[in-house]
Formats: structure tokens, C-alpha cells, sequence
């Protein structure tokens, strides 16, 4: 049984290291080392904060901050840099930004984050609703409200956190998302001394603070890379015993490796998964948000079931096009039929064939390493620079797993 160990979350520590800048000196353990981190620290170093990174810790002393631009460049690379948004807004009363660019999964508006700002008092400009366009806002002085999210969005909830931590009152968000990375960040928040409570439910209450103290934080571990690496063990009918996760959060998950025949025993903080031979289909399968079936499973799971026994119908309710994967799947052998969109019938088949093939977005770029893992033959996945955006060490953690993968070019791992 190979042994592996989870990262620290993407999704959480990017909107932690985009709360820094309400802070004054901020000390944050167990950061990933990947592109989307390092394009986090560049921001912001570029707002004027002391930046500090030595591959895990990042260090911030957010007390220079001189800027409230948020440079296109990095904009148009990460969705996530429209967090640092909420707590431009909030500690310096305004912020300039381009609309993010990011994996392309479908359309990816940011009305429910501007909404919510203009609730809270601020005044918005957008010079055009899309990539390229310039968005200006400026608030005298910020006012708690109730906000309702007609979607439990994770960034806008996230964002409204920020944006209401030093604003005057209280501010409730209803119909809140509840993925344990906004928990992580009320729990790095309330760190720091602002007064949050009910993340992780439907409803966050943000009480309003005059200023944040200096802290240390430790960033939650990844429950995708986690989710992943049991996949990749899942896929080859091996077994994997996985360190450094939290069981509740990775809950959805590991039920759906149950449902597909593996045998999942829990220990603390870890997790051991024995795969069948071959993994059985599940009939449906649906993305919901938290605590349903992650979005950011679906190209996995569907690499998965390409080469399970039986049928299963994957729906995907989240994005309208996160289906990058798909075509290069088909390309390995696979038989996946898409209807209405959002409907991918997929026909296990009994053995996928290595290809060269194209990742085109992060997950779906892991999909198709999982994929090239029970492959017979090679498989080339070309353009990995998606997948360096939130798998640190993919390569070196699933070579101590047993696999045959390497980075063809080493310059690769340099990226964006
Ligand atoms: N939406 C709107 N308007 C908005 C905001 C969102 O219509 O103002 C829609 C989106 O278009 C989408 C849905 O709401 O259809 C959910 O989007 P959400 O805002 O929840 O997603 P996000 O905050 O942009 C984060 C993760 C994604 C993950 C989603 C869903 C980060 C940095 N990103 O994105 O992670 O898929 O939540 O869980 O936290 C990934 O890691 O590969 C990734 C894409």
C-alpha cells in the first residue's frame, strides 16, 4: 500500500492570502507550492504589502499597502484575484480591477460579489460586463445588511466576508455557500480578531470590527488533491493509505469510492482506500455544492468511471462547460456521450489506451492523468501547466505511489 500525504488547500489559502490585506502582519502556514500562490504573492507585493514565501509560509505585512489596482495581468491568469476585492474595498474604501480570467469552465459571472458591494454601500462602475473590462469601486464608508445569494456562491460569500469585516454594523449572508474553505477563512478571520460565526452553514452573521491584529495561520488541508490521489489509486485498482486530511470535509467523496466498491477504513487523520479490480459505475452521478458532490471531482471521477464496469449518467450543475476533458478522454478510448450540455452518458469500458492528449483546464488536466495511469501505453498530457496551478508535486507524490509519470520538460514546473 503506497503511502501520500494532502497539501495545503488551493481554494482555501488563496482568499486567506487575499484577506491579508486587511490586516497588519499575517503568518501563513501550509500555502501550496504552486502557480496560482505565487501569482497571489506577486499581487500582493504589486499593491506595495512585504511579501515573504519560502515555498509554504508566506509572510505578509500588509501595513504599505499603496495601491488598490489589481494588475491585469494577474487578473486575466486567476479567478480568484476578484478576493482581494471584498478587502481592498473594505479597509481602504475602493478598488480597481479587470474581470477575471481562469480555468475556462463556461460563463463565470461576478454579479452576485458587485451586488453585494453595492448593498454594503459602495458605488460600482464597469466600463463592459466581460474579460477585458475594468471595474471601479469606492465606498465613503461600508454598512452591514442582510445579503441574500441567490447561489450559494463560495467566491461572492467569501468576498462579502471581507468586504463587511470592517464595515460599520452587522451583515448577514443568507443562503451562504458552506465549503469548508469559507470556514477556513471565518476561522483565519476570527484569528485575526474580526467577529464572524456560522460558516460551514447557510447563514454567516459578520459583525464588524475597527481593525485586525497580527496572526499565524495554518491554511486547511487540500481535499481535492486528496480526492485525487485516492482516485489515482481507485483507478488502478491499488490501495492508498492518504495522511493529512480532515474526514468530515472529504465526506462526499469518499462515499461515492464506497458506492464504486472500494473499501475505505479511517484512521486519524488518514484515510486508507483498497479498489477493486475494476470499479463499478454509479448509475448518476450529480456536482452539487457543499456538502454534495464537488465540481472540482467531476473530471476524475468521470476518468474513473471511463473504465468502470456499467454505465453511469454524470450531470454537471455547477458549470456550463466543464467538459475540456471529455473530447481527449474519447481520444484514449473512452465512451462518453454528451447530451443537453450538461449530461455526459458514460459507457465503462474495459481498457483505455494511452494518446496524446491536451489538458485544457486544472482538474480536467488531472482527469487525464488518472486516465493515463490505467491506460495501456503511454499518455502524453500536453500543456501541464494547468495542472501545476493546483498540484504542487503530481509527479514526485504519485511516483512514491508507484507510477511511471514524469514532467517531460522540467521547465514546465516553472510556470505562469
Ligand atoms: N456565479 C454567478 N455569479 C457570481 C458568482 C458565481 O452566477 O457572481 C455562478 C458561477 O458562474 C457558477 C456558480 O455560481 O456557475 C458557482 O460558482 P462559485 O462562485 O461558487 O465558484 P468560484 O468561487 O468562482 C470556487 C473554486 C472553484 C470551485 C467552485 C465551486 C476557488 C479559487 N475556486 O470558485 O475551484 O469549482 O468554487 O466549488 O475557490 C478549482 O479548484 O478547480 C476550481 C475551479
Amino acid at each position: 500500500m503506497g503511502e501520500a500525504g494532502a497539501p495545503g488547500s488551493k481554494n482555501a489559502a488563496l482568499p486567506i492570502l487575499a484577506a491579508t490585506v486587511l490586516g497588519g502582519r499575517s503568518v501563513i502556514h501550509n500555502c501550496p507550492d504552486i502557480s496560482d500562490v505565487r501569482c497571489t504573492v506577486e499581487i500582493l507585493t504589486a499593491l506595495g504589502c512585504d511579501v515573504s514565501y519560502d515555498g509554504h509560509t508566506v509572510t505578509v505585512d500588509a501595513r504599505g499597502i499603496s495601491s488598490h489596482v489589481l494588475p491585469k495581468e494577474h487578473m486575466e491568469k486567476m479567478r480568484s484575484s476578484i478576493i482581494f476585492a471584498g478587502g481592498l474595498l473594505s479597509r481602504f474604501g475602493q478598488f480597481t480591477a479587470h474581470y477575471p480570467g481562469g480555468c475556462k469552465l463556461g460563463e463565470r459571472p461576478i454579479n452576485l460579489h458587485l451586488s453585494a458591494f453595492k448593498q454594503l454601500g459602495a458605488t460600482v462602475e464597469e466600463s463592459e460586463q466581460k474579460e477585458g473590462g475594468i471595474i471601479v469601486a469606492k465606498a465613503e464608508k461600508l454598512a452591514g445588511d442582510k445579503i441574500y445569494l441567490n447561489i450559494p456562491s463560495v467566491g461572492a460569500t467569501q468576498n462579502i466576508m471581507l468586504a463587511a469585516t470592517l464595515a460599520q454594523g452587522t451583515t448577514v449572508v443568507q443562503n451562504a455557500a458552506k465549503e469548508p474553505e469559507v470556514t477556513d477563512l471565518q476561522n483565519f478571520l476570527v484569528a485575526a480578531g474580526a467577529k464572524i460565526s456560522g460558516a460551514g452553514s447557510s447563514i454567516i452573521v459578520i459583525e464588524g470590527v475597527r481593525e485586525l491584529r497580527d496572526t499565524e495561520y495554518t491554511v486547511m488541508p487540500d481535499r481535492i488533491v486528496a480526492g485525487t490521489y485516492l482516485a489515482a489509486a481507485a483507478i488502478t485498482g491499488g490501495a492508498i493509505r492518504l495522511k493529512n486530511i480532515v474526514h468530515h470535509d472529504m465526506r462526499p467523496i469518499v462515499e461515492k469510492f464506497i458506492d464504486m466498491g472500494s473499501f475505505v477504513t479511517l484512521e486519524e487523520g488518514a484515510i486508507c482506500l483498497t479498489a477493486p479490480q475494476r470499479l463499478h459505475g454509479l448509475g448518476y452521478l450529480t456536482t452539487q455544492p457543499h456538502p454534495g458532490f464537488p465540481t472540482d471531482m467531476q473530471p476524475q471521477f468521470m476518468a474513473m468511471l471511463a473504465c468502470a464496469h456499467d454505465n453511469t449518467t454524470i450531470e454537471e450543475t455547477l458549470f456550463t462547460s466543464r467538459d475540456k476533458h471529455v473530447p481527449e478522454l474519447i481520444k484514449m478510448g473512452a465512451k462518453i456521450i454528451n447530451r443537453y450540455s450538461k449530461f455526459f452518458h458514460v459507457n465503462g469500458v474495459p481498457q483505455l489506451n494511452g494518446a496524446t492528449v491536451k489538458a485544457m483546464d486544472l482538474r480536467g488536466g488531472a482527469a487525464l492523468v488518472l486516465a493515463g495511469l490505467a491506460a495501456h501505453g503511454e499518455t502524453i498530457v500536453q500543456e501541464a501547466r494547468y495542472i501545476q496551478r493546483g498540484y504542487q508535486a503530481i509527479d514526485s507524490d504519485l511516483q512514491a505511489l508507484g507510477a511511471d509519470i514524469k514532467y517531460f520538460d522540467p521547465q514546465a514546473k516553472i510556470c505562469d
